[in-house]
């Protein structure tokens, strides 16, 4: 295939230990059944799709009792080849973190600790100079602060008011440098005022579309791989020139995850 230009490296972890035991955002529910072994086959297809896009997929080792590790998106946020360290809300997450931290401690990144909650990617996107950060769910407004100190670019606060998109990542998804996809009534209205004036050219994602997880998508600025079933969001894509590849992360919605929540994007220096 002809070489991408707009390479990425992403951070995967194999759902090995996938399952849905306990209740952390209102999409889980224990009581329903989980197919592990089709929640490692779309898994797979997604990370194949990175591989056939030219992408380079580098694996976390998964750990027993960590059912949610799959989605590395929370491991960290990496940008110019410095890693922020994530530390969750939740204590069924929280071994998690040192895990990741890990990894990129051993992969040779500058690791820096978390001194206040934060969920990684899953509430921090990179948006040309601007990290968008989200809180009202996970990530606490203190961790902002933080966030930009660390990677010396200005932060942008965004308030999530619907528990179903609680992390920024079921809410709004970065397509390029200069354009966002969003859920407007996913934010507080102060926030989708911000939303408006900093990306006036957004595309506006119907709740149809957020409701499949359809903006838990990954950009590599021309494709955008999305899940299967946000065919508004797909079509929406297509007229404005993106590639959308749809895949089906059906399993792993039961535990609140997309595309996007699978995947963290490391940015080497
Ligand atoms: N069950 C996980 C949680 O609630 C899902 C995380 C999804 N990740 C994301 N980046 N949105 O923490």
């Amino acid at each position: 295939m002809t070489q991408n230009l707009s390479s990425r490296r992403y951070l995967m972890c194999r759902p090995t230990h996938f399952a849905v035991d306990y209740a952390i955002n209102p999409w889980m529910d224990p009581s329903a059944p989980v197919d592990a072994d089709l929640a490692i086959r779309q898994w797979s297809t997604l990370r194949q799709v990175y591989l056939d896009l030219g992408h380079t997929v580098d694996e976390i080792e998964p750990l027993p009792g960590l059912p949610d590790m799959v989605f590395a998106a929370n491991g960290a946020t990496v940008v110019d080849g410095r890693a922020l360290a994530v530390q969750f809300l939740n204590p069924e997450r929280a071994d998690e973190g040192p895990a990741y931290a890990s990894w990129f401690e051993r992969a040779g990144f500058e690791v820096h600790q978390p001194k206040h909650v934060n969920e990684g990617e899953g509430d921090i996107l990179l948006a040309g100079d601007l990290l968008l950060a989200g809180t009202g769910f996970r990530t606490a407004h203190a961790a902002h602060a933080q966030v930009q100190e660390v990677f010396g670019r200005p932060v942008v606060t965004l308030q999530l008011v619907d528990p179903r998109f609680y992390h920024l990542d079921t809410a709004l998804c970065v397509l390029d440098p200069q354009t966002v996809a969003y859920l407007p009534e996913a934010f507080s209205p102060g926030s989708q005022a911000v939303l408006r004036r900093l990306f006036p050219d957004a595309i506006i994602a119907r709740p149809a579309d957020a409701e499949v997880l359809g903006l838990n998508a990954v950009s590599d600025g021309r494709h955008v791989v999305l899940p299967a079933q946000a065919t508004g969001f797909a079509a929406a894509l297509t007229e404005r020139g993106y590639e959308p590849i749809g895949v089906d992360m059906s399993e792993l919605r039961k535990a609140g995850g997309g595309p996007k929540c699978c995947t963290l994007e490391v940015r080497d220096r």
